[in-house]
């Protein structure tokens, strides 16, 4: 691991000469205790909780998702063990969205009628639908939230509406006008979405139901956040040994788009680890920076680019203030990443070779594992970060073929055909049976 205290790490910026890849050290990043017990007690509770109300929505599947190990591409990078927490398998959506909408939603209809004493674990099961008829609940999307959260309110029986801008693909409208989801499209990018979708709420009475968070709303996408920490507990649960001893990872590569999803999990891992959390990497799209430019500028920020990346659940331009709250004091380093580095690691991941299991993951599914090959290939990058052959890295492939065409024409192979070779490939195995060492760092 490669800080052990509460030191404060050395500002370190590299990429500004152009000929090494962006990465910036976060000097706020803490190695303390979780700074608040009954919050850090109450919080893993709550995720337990919530695990339970989804456990019977028959839109995810009830297994914790695979964790894969590939020992060939971890000697290629010159680590020890690469390790691939697969959210492609976690719903038939394909995407770790399908934990975050859901939850929220329960939690909203919780909040708004609180005499009725719903059952939460019946909300999704549809029980309520002919109370929750007149409730109307938005939000505005890349692609993948706005699936989850469509899919989520066809089964709660509440009326969804779905604000897309310009670059989100006719493929994932339908995918989420499937579910029943009533469209509109914006001119401009993600963040014009997010402002026409409040505007049509508060003209409506509707209910936002976002992602990110802006001044005065912070309710929806904190439970959102929070809801994403069932990744780090299955994970948790996946890599302790039998008698119950924790491993823990050295490293995580985390891809971020407005930061929900690595504040998520991060927050669960300082709570769960405390000082020996994983050193981490936040991983965004050259153009869509707005994370790393928040590290730059200590405050939620803007991207620095055109914010069109493939990378289409990252090409967010503007850092939501509450997970950029988290990530300020629990993440260590943030990089950019090209879309060449991300199609490289979807080709990667898809052809498996040899000992490696083939994986179906998209653009932005794979942009973590794109950053951590990145920083492989080049020494500044690798030292910075304290990459060697004895790290133990975690990254986790957020999503499969969420947009089918657009995966076909990056990876040159649909993503059935390479689930069928991993079908193959996995016959007689289980995925997460692989020997877990001791404490990485204990
Ligand atoms: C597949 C995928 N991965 C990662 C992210 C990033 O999540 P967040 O915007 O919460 O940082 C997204 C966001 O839409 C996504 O769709």
């Amino acid at each position: 691991m490669a800080k052990q205290s509460s030191i404060k790490t050395p500002a370190m910026e590299y990429g500004r000469d152009g000929e090494t890849p962006p990465a910036i050290s976060n000097r706020r990043a803490s190695r303390i205790p979780y700074p608040d017990e009954q919050k850090k007690i109450k919080d893993i509770e709550r995720t337990e909780e919530e695990r339970k109300w989804l456990s019977s929505w028959r839109l995810l599947n009830h297994s914790a998702t695979p964790l894969w190990s590939l020992p060939k591409l971890a000697a290629t990078l010159g680590i020890a063990q690469l390790r691939v927490k697969d959210e492609s398998k976690r719903s038939p959506l394909a995407s770790f969205k399908a934990l975050g909408a859901p939850i929220a939603l329960i939690r909203l209809i919780l909040r708004l009628y609180p005499e009725r004493s719903f059952e939460p674990a019946a909300i999704l099961a549809g029980r309520y639908q002919d109370d929750l008829r007149a409730l109307t609940v938005i939000t505005a999307t890349d692609g993948n939230h706005g699936r989850a959260l469509a899919a989520a309110a066809q089964s709660s029986g509440c009326r969804c509406v779905i604000v897309l801008h310009a670059r989100v693909s006719t493929e994932r409208e339908q995918a989420i006008a499937a579910f029943g989801a009533e469209i509109v499209r914006v001119a401009g990018n993600y963040d014009a979405s997010v402002k026409e979708a409040a505007r049509l709420a508060a003209t409506n009475g509707w209910h936002v139901v976002s992602d990110t968070s802006y001044s005065g709303y912070e309710d929806v996408p904190g439970d959102i956040m929070r809801g994403y920490g069932i990744i780090s507990q299955e994970i948790i649960e996946q890599i302790s040994d039998p008698a119950g001893q924790p491993f823990t990872f050295t490293h995580i590569f985390l891809q971020g788009g407005v930061g929900a999803l690595p504040a998520g999990v991060l927050d669960y891992l300082w709570k769960f680890y405390g000082p020996r959390r994983p050193t981490s990497v936040i991983v965004e799209p050259r153009q869509a920076d707005c994370l790393y430019q928040s590290a730059h500028l200590d405050r939620a920020a803007h991207a620095s680019g055109a914010i069109d990346s493939i990378m289409a659940g990252l090409a967010c331009g503007e850092a939501s203030p509450l997970a950029w709250q988290v990530l300020r004091v629990s993440a260590d380093y943030f990089m950019t990443v090209e879309d060449s580095d991300a199609t490289t690691a979807m080709r990667q991941l898809a052809a498996g070779n040899g000992q490696d299991v083939p994986i179906v993951a998209g653009a932005s599914g794979a942009a973590g594992l794109a950053g951590l090959q990145v920083a492989c290939g080049n020494q500044p990058l690798r030292a910075m970060f304290g990459l060697n052959e004895h790290s133990h890295v975690l990254v986790i492939n957020t999503e499969g073929d969420t947009a089918p065409s657009i995966y076909q024409t990056l990876v040159g192979e649909s993503g059935q055909s390479v689930l069928a070779r991993q079908s193959s490939r996995q016959s007689g195995h289980r995925p997460s049976d692989q020997a877990c060492l001791p404490m990485a760092h204990g």
